[in-house]
């Protein structure tokens, strides 16, 4: 008799384990996040796993270049700032370089150009003007360090990213419905499997570059259905085109059956986006007073997504 044929969540496992390398450190960055879920999970928080940034794919074993995708990280960074002053612990698996919570503030300065050294006094003066509310953004981040509340985790590649997810998914499953995935990183539908990548360097004088990539299996179905089934869970959908964007959110959650999509459109993304759940769908706008008293649409997706999963654990 011939084997049935395995679930896609089934052959995103497979695939996962047979195509991506394991990065080397991810046993004990799970034994890190188990550490920290149970830790905050007994002390009645809520834990949210933000994934932020894009992931990148290389082209050769010993890479030179590689497919990247779309994402400062900002919208990561800024979610991670509200989840904390929402009273979540939140794990933050970034992409290495990509935007942080509370540095992002300043990531547009040079740092050295706003500090004046005075040697005389051993002493370093902070230009206020040069870093705005500096002294109000160090506050709130050495409390959140002081208090353990936030658990960075970095990825390079999709191989990386992928392994990270599902070692996250691991650790935050004693927590059950307390734990969120707020999935707001950029991941690349499209991979060259290590068996046919070449080892050095494409050579240019070989010609035009043609490459043949496969589709990577989208790992949110063994997420929901089986690395993390009682979670609260999110993903999030990019399009260019506005006039796809929310059908495409809703196939998104007719296909794996998770609590809900953001759905935002490149261009707009930092003034708009909808929240879309199986029965309902909820428009997020910043106004122009908003915008003039730097209002983040962050702060409004956390406090709508936040609501939801907290009558999300009352139901189950
Ligand atoms: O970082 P910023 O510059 O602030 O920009 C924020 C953002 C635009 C990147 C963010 O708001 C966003 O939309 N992120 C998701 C982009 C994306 O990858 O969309 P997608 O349609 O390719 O994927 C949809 C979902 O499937 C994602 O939540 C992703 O985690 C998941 N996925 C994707 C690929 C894959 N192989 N497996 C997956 O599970």
């Amino acid at each position: 008799m011939a084997d049935a044929k395995p679930s896609a969540s089934g052959a995103a496992e497979g695939s996962l384990a047979e195509e991506f390398a394991v990065p080397s450190q991810v046993e004990e960055l799970r034994g890190r996040m188990a550490e920290f879920a149970e830790r905050h999970g007994v002390a009645g928080r809520r834990v949210v796993l933000i994934t932020s940034g894009g992931t990148k794919v290389p082209l050769e074993s010993r890479t030179v270049r590689f497919l990247d995708n779309f994402s400062s990280g900002r919208r990561g960074a800024s979610s991670a700032e509200y989840f904390l002053d929402a009273g979540y612990a939140v794990i933050f698996l970034h992409r290495h370089r990509s935007l942080y919570p509370y540095t992002r503030l300043y990531s547009g300065i040079n740092l050295l150009d706003a500090l004046t050294a005075e040697p005389e006094c051993a002493r370093v003066v902070v230009d206020q003007s040069a870093l705005p509310n500096i002294a109000a953004v160090l506050t709130r981040y050495q409390a959140v360090k002081a208090a353990g509340l936030l658990l960075p985790v970095e990825f390079s590649t999709l191989s990386d990213y992928l392994h990270l997810l599902k070692a996250a998914a691991q650790a935050l499953s004693g927590i059950g419905s307390k734990a969120m995935f707020y999935l707001a990183a950029a991941v690349s539908d499209f991979y060259i499997p290590a068996s046919e990548m070449p080892e050095h360097k494409i050579q240019s004088s070989n010609g035009p570059l043609q490459i043949s990539m496969k589709m990577v299996p989208k790992m949110l179905s063994p997420l929901v259905r089986d690395w993390a089934p009682q979670a609260f869970i999110i993903s999030f959908k990019l399009e260019t085109d506005c006039s796809i964007l929310l059908e495409r959110a809703r196939r998104a959650l007719a296909t794996y059956r998770h609590q809900a999509v953001v759905a935002n459109v490149l261009d707009t993304r930092r003034g708009y986006v909808v929240v879309v759940t199986r029965h309902e769908q909820h428009e997020l706008q910043l106004s122009d007073e908003d915008a003039r008293h730097n209002v983040e649409i962050e702060e409004r997706i956390v406090s709508n997504l936040a609501a939801a999963h907290h009558d999300f654990m009352l139901q189950g």
